[in-house]
């Protein structure tokens, strides 16, 4: 795969690089993506699973596919694009990680102050009184644990269709679009507002623009560079040339 000169030649001034993840990056880790053809939205009804009316009707559906989920990815490893990305926190000056992961495989890699679009799947709390719970989670037959401070239901913390964003997640995360010089959009479809507006923001205020994904999505012809490979491929090869490309430029000082 062929890293662009161009791109090499702005992280190298880069003071600021942002990144956005999605689904696609935890790919090669076995977790199912959403909106991949055998994605999770191909086989289950986000509406049923992902919504606040999805909960009030069935919470007990609810809390064991989440459960589910929770077991997967427990028994998920970070792989290298996830550490790849952990190691860029340590190559620019400012690295400001966003995801719209809920399976904190970026923390297991190593990543710190990760800004969380879509909350994580390993937390909980009571839908009724917000309450964070920390008992247990892991009843006979995936029942659902009960808050003890109002008896209301407990839910995964994570953002269902429909529900506001963490108000601060997604201030730091526009704060990082505006501010960063590059931007790189990894392994997410840039379908899902307004976590899909971010490249956008960024572009229009002056960053350089990367997507990294095998296929194509809706922001592939408006980036200004394309990895069209896995992440766990195409961020190990784009930090090896990069080394080698600052390498290059020191050796000539
Ligand atoms: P999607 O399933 O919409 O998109 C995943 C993207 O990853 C697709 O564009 C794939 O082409 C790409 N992909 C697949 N394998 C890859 C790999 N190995 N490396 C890189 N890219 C790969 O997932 P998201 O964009 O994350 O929200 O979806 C956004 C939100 O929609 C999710 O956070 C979730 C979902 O509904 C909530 O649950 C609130």
């Amino acid at each position: 795969m062929e890293i662009p000169e161009a791109l090499l030649n702005r992280l190298a001034k880069a003071n600021h690089v942002a990144v956005l993840t999605g689904a696609g990056v935890s790919a090669e880790s076995g977790i199912k993506t959403f909106r991949d053809p055998d994605g999770l939205w191909a086989q289950f009804n986000p509406a049923e699973l992902a919504s606040v009316d999805g909960f009030m009707s069935n919470p007990e559906i609810v809390w064991s596919w989440y459960q589910h989920r929770v077991e997967v990815v427990n028994n998920a490893k970070p792989n290298p694009g996830h550490y790849a990305i952990a190691e860029m926190q340590k190559l620019f000056p400012k690295l400001t990680l966003i995801t719209q992961n809920v399976d904190r495989l970026h923390h297991r890699a190593g990543s710190d102050k990760v800004i969380e679009l879509h909350g994580n799947i390993v937390e909980n709390h009571c839908f009724d009184c917000k309450e964070p719970f920390h008992g247990e989670t892991n009843l006979p037959d995936k029942q659902l644990p009960v808050c003890p401070r109002c008896g209301g239901r407990i839910r995964p913390s994570v953002v269902w269709f429909g529900e506001m964003l963490p108000v601060g997640a997604l201030e730091a995360a526009e704060e990082a679009a505006y501010t960063c010089d590059v931007f790189f959009s990894v392994g997410t479809s840039a379908e899902v507002y307004p976590a899909a507006n971010l490249p956008v923001v960024a572009k229009r205020a002056g960053a350089y623009v990367v997507e990294v994904n095998p296929n194509i999505t809706v922001l592939s012809s408006y980036v200004d560079a394309k990895l069209p490979a896995p992440s766990g491929e195409a961020l190990p090869i784009l930090l090896e040339e990069f080394r080698k490309y600052q390498k290059f430029y020191d050796d000539l000082l």
